[in-house]
């Protein structure tokens, strides 16, 4: 089907506005049709014969890894390892027993991936694949493939597949817990409601987009940019900087907001703004005195958060984007958009190609 850009100025800012439609398609198509319990296609996955998993991905999808990783072992205690394809083909890791190896990409055809996919064939108990592209290489050399059902993703940083793949690893994390009997039926029912009503969440994120404008101008007139974030905030730190640095070409950098004292703090100063991407949540009071170590050194702090962070954010706070509240296991969905639409804002304001932003490809096909 023939693709075109539905009224936005660019892929990207289509692909961003289509979110709460994908993601609405994605989650009902994993559910039962009374909505409480997960679904998945062929025979599934019964996660009470998985003892670990192998997650391996490229780029933003590898994001998506890491945020699963924290979802899979605080709520199905399930130990999950995290690489990326380059390094794990290469390094030839062991496979234990009873382990699932799982490969996440928007193409299905990203070289490292399947190296390391066929790699884990004959040694992994299962090869289980995340993909926009049923079609795909990955997708056909797996024992089950999920489709995360983004439609044609063409901007070359990766959006609606990176909330698309959260999508479906949240769920199998909750099949996982549910599975492993971590989390009871009502518990899994409650999360599931929750989730059915993230797209509407997302509607009412979207439109804030004038707070994230203003904010990106700023950021264009800096020369470095510094991503924090703690807990599941933390890959969204790193997709955060990887996606500002594609396209507005603003050298960025993302660390775990513990990390701050262990080198990132030295360069720390007026010119180097911090975006600080923390929710409401049990961690806030951690991420607040990391804040205040930044604003101590003269740091400007970008804060990402809700009504409630930022009202116990105290003061000297440079700038702020604020979201609604919603349960903590779907903040990394949520916070993903205003990580999208900072980088894609200061792009703007610096007038790179969006779409086709230099030295980058869509498919990275060749090592
Ligand atoms: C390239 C793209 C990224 C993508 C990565 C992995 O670097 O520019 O947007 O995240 O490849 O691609 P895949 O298709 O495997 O998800």
């Amino acid at each position: 089907a023939r693709v075109d850009k539905g009224g936005h100025k660019h892929f990207m800012a289509k692909e961003i506005a289509e979110q709460p439609t994908v993601l609405a398609e994605a989650i009902r198509s994993y559910l039962t049709p009374d909505g409480k319990g997960i679904a998945l296609p062929g025979d599934g996955i019964d996660f009470t014969a998985v003892d670990r998993l192998t997650m391996v991905a490229c780029g933003t999808a590898s994001y998506a890894c890491l945020t699963a990783k924290y979802w899979f072992e605080q709520y199905a205690r399930i130990p999950v390892d995290v690489d990326i394809a380059s390094e794990f083909r290469y390094r030839e890791p062991p496979i234990p027993a009873r382990t699932t190896a799982l490969f996440v990409s928007q193409s299905g055809e990203t070289a490292d991936t399947l190296a390391a996919l066929r790699y884990c064939q004959r040694k992994a108990e299962r090869i289980v694949s995340v993909v926009n592209v049923p079609e795909s290489s990955i997708a056909r050399e797996s024992d089950l493939a999920l489709p995360i059902h983004a439609g044609v993703e063409v901007g070359v940083a990766s959006t609606k597949a990176f909330t698309c793949q959260l999508v479906v690893l949240l769920l199998l994390a909750l099949k996982a817990a549910s599975d492993r009997e971590e989390i009871t039926a009502e518990e899994l029912a409650a999360h599931l409601a929750d989730l059915r009503a993230l797209p509407g969440v997302l509607n009412a994120a979207l439109d804030r987009g004038k707070d994230v404008r203003k904010v990106a101008r700023k950021l264009a007139e800096a020369r470095d940019v510094l991503f924090l974030g703690r807990g599941l905030m933390y890959p969204l730190a790193l997709e955060g900087a990887l996606k500002l640095k594609e396209i507005s070409y603003i050298h960025a950098e993302a660390y775990a907001s513990g990390e701050l004292k262990h080198g990132p703090i030295a360069l720390i100063d007026k010119t180097v703004p911090v975006v600080v991407m923390a929710p409401r949540d049990a961690l806030f009071d951690k991420t607040v005195s990391n804040m205040q170590e930044v604003m101590a050194r003269g740091g400007k702090v970008v804060l990402v958060t809700d009504a409630e962070g930022l009202r116990d954010a105290g003061d000297g706070v440079w700038q702020q984007i604020t979201l609604p509240s919603v349960a903590p296991i779907l903040t990394p969905i949520l916070y993903a958009l205003p990580a999208q639409q900072l980088a894609y804002h200061t792009a703007i304001a610096k007038g790179t190609d969006v779409d086709q932003p230099r030295n980058l490809a869509k498919s990275v096909t060749v090592e």
